[in-house]
């Protein structure tokens, strides 16, 4: 016991793992490059480094003599995490790997060299114009390369609205680069991976809903997912290849995929835990702490996951107004919600009145819900129920110079 584990990045999603780890008495250092971010308060020691400066994370590493390293719902991080534990000799995935798994293009290439289904896709910058003919028959979406949360993403449908989001969408990568590819339309769903000894441990598949195009960002998860048993275990075989070829062995593995006519098309893989909620959701749904698990694990730890664990029907929440404006709910309908036996949780990220920007990434979010149901149709119904007693919405504020006349 009292080891210290180092965590990447100390903002809301970070929470969890470092309550959990003090919870459990390990000694936690956090580290971001910002200072004013919760998790810093809650840690034994702070550090103000940006996670993606690797020699200087590891310089602190080092210092604190640390036992573990996690970049927990964080994709910029998982690299810096593994070349960390690379270094230290800690537990951790492979290096490559994580580089491949974070770039949106490198992954693509990874994909279509190993002959996994694919969409069309191409490497896009503000140098290249597509070709107009790409957008007679189809949908196109659009993705800085490394980004996350759906920040930057686009669905477009000509060369002209291509034209107009690309700045948008450059401003959101680092490298000055992304990725246009087609737009599959299909069962859009998030899968949880614990992975042991090179084999897939635990899974937890949920559906995923999605903000209205052209954006995509996601609004919530539900489970028990309705993807057949046939495409269930199609993804399933893919995930495994996939992180057999990548060298991933161990611990949580997030993913997000969509599934059309008979094909499962991995869109993203990440060998970290999910953010949005997924681990109060895998706590609701299995009864299994993904965020105990993936400490033990980075702490040198061999911890097995359960097997043979039922789901029970929930839905996470993610909350979100249309418009910029002035955040507005109905407080009594709040405080009747939180009250109500589904509603496993409700709560809001800001006060009423608080400037909020339309839900189109996860960024913008204003709040989120937990929600159960004895199937998945009444989960469905309650969420429904949720949105219609919050009534969250944002109103205009009116400015000295709007008022006319
Ligand atoms: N080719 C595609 N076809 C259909 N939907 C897609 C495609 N690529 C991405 N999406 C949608 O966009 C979301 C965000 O894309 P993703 O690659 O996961 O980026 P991020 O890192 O922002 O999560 C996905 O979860 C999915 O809903
Ligand atoms: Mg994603």
């Amino acid at each position: 016991m009292n080891k210290t584990l180092l965590v990447l990045a100390a903002a809301r999603y970070q929470l969890d793992t470092i309550r959990c780890a003090r919870r459990l008495g390990h000694r936690v250092v956090t580290l971001d490059n910002r200072p004013d971010n919760p998790g810093h308060r809650e840690a034994d020691k702070s550090y103000n480094i940006d996670t993606t400066d690797m020699e200087a994370v590891l310089e602190a590493a080092r210092h604190e003599r640390v036992d573990g390293v996690i970049a927990a719902c964080t994709d910029v991080a998982v690299p810096t995490a593994a070349f960390v534990s690379r270094e230290l000799h800690l537990p951790g995935p492979p290096l490559e790997s994580a580089l491949i798994t974070c770039s949106k293009i490198r992954f693509r290439e990874f994909l279509a060299g190993k002959r996994f289904p694919v969409p069309r896709s191409l490497t896009i910058d503000s140098s290249r114009e597509p070709d107009a003919a790409l957008f007679e028959h189809r949908r196109w979406i659009m993705k800085p390369d490394q980004s996350s949360g759906s920040k930057g993403i686009f669905v477009v449908c000509s060369r002209a609205e291509f034209g107009e989001r690309l700045p948008q969408m450059l401003n959101f990568s680092p490298t000055q680069t992304g990725i246009l590819e087609e737009f599959i339309e299909g069962h859009q769903g998030t899968c949880e991976l614990v992975l042991r000894h090179a084999e897939i441990a635990l899974t937890c598949i949920s559906d995923r809903a999605t903000a209205d195009l052209p954006y995509v960002a996601t609004r919530g998860h539900f489970l028990p997912s309705k993807l057949s048993t046939a495409l269930e275990s199609k993804l399933l075989i893919e995930l495994a290849r996939a992180c057999n070829l990548l060298g991933i062995t161990a611990g949580p593995v997030d993913c997000d995929f969509v599934a059309a006519g008979d094909q499962v098309y991995l869109l993203e893989l990440s060998p970290r835990m999910g953010g949005n909620c997924i681990s109060a959701l895998m706590r609701q749904a299995l009864r299994f702490d993904i965020v105990e698990h993936s400490i033990r694990l980075a702490l040198g730890e061999d911890p097995a996951p359960p097997v043979g664990l039922g789901v029970r029907p929930c839905a996470a929440v993610i909350l979100g107004v249309d418009e910029a404006g002035s955040l507005t709910y109905d407080p009594e309908g709040m405080q009747s919600l939180q009250r109500e036996s589904w509603v496993q949780s409700l709560s809001l990220d800001m006060d009423q009145g608080a400037a909020v920007e339309p839900f189109i990434n996860g960024r913008n979010r204003v709040g989120e819900a937990l929600v159960i149901g004895t199937d998945r149709e009444e989960v469905e119904a309650k969420v429904a129920e949720l949105y219609r007693r919050l009534r969250l919405r944002a109103i205009q504020v009116s400015t000295p110079g709007s008022k006319k006349g």
